[in-house]
């Protein structure tokens, strides 16, 4: 595949969808064909998966059907829409992925599910693909929630189900994006997402340029 798939994780109120759009600009400028995507929800199914995991109350669905319900989304994700948009050389951009789920559904509800159950999850429906560059927002959840809160008040935001948690739950979320960090070091990068927009942009920009030579 000639293309490139960068992905951005992160809490809460990170600015993740800011920063995405700002790479996608300055990668269109650099004249690359880009593709900007999410998980959940990049394709017409999954806007339906995502609504039925980010809606309604959390005791809904059980661990494992949440877990199998967002690999459904990225297997089709990836079949309908990064794959063929990489074999068509252009870069995706994709606001989440894989490491949300281990972030979410592991680290911040507290291992309710085993760390290799969501790896044979992501060799079953994702192979042995991988980012060539994930990008991981990091700032205090006390910050970031306040942030979404304040967002959240200008809008009508039905998707509460997951992120409706504690601050308890949100630091485990945080040192679990840290920790996945850590044990991918060459395709992980930690960003202080506490920082002016345009700061943090620039710092993106010098690490995808430098990556990928542009
Ligand atoms: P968003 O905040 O980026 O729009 O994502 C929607 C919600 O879905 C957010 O609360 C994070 C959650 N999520 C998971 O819990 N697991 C996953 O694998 C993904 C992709 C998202």
């Amino acid at each position: 595949m000639s293309g490139k798939f960068i992905t951005f994780e992160g809490g809460e109120g990170t600015g993740k969808s800011t920063q995405i759009k700002l790479l996608n600009d300055f990668l269109k400028q650099k004249n690359k064909q880009t593709l900007l995507t999410k998980e959940p929800g990049g394709t017409e199914v999954g806007a339906e998966l995502r609504r039925i995991l980010t809606e309604g109350e959390v005791n809904k669905l059980d661990a494992v059907a949440e877990a199998l319900l967002f690999f459904a989304d990225r297997r089709l994700h990836m079949v309908q829409k990064v794959w063929p948009a990489m074999e068509n050389d252009t870069w995706v951009l994709s606001d989440r992925f894989a490491d949300s789920t281990m972030a979410y559904q592991y680290y911040a509800y507290d291992k309710r599910l085993s760390k290799e159950d969501i790896q044979a999850l992501y060799r079953f429906a994702v192979g042995d693909f991988v980012p060539d560059l994930t990008i991981i927002l990091d700032i205090d959840p006390q910050i970031g929630l306040a942030r979404s809160f304040k967002k959240a008040e200008t809008m009508t935001n039905k998707e509460t189900r997951i992120e409706n948690q504690g601050l308890i739950w949100h630091e485990r979320l945080r040192s679990g994006f840290l920790e996945i960090a850590k044990d991918n070091p060459e395709r992980c990068v930690v960003l202080d997402a506490d920082k002016p927009i345009d700061e943090l942009h620039l710092e993106i920009v010098d690490i995808v340029s430098q990556r990928f030579e542009l």
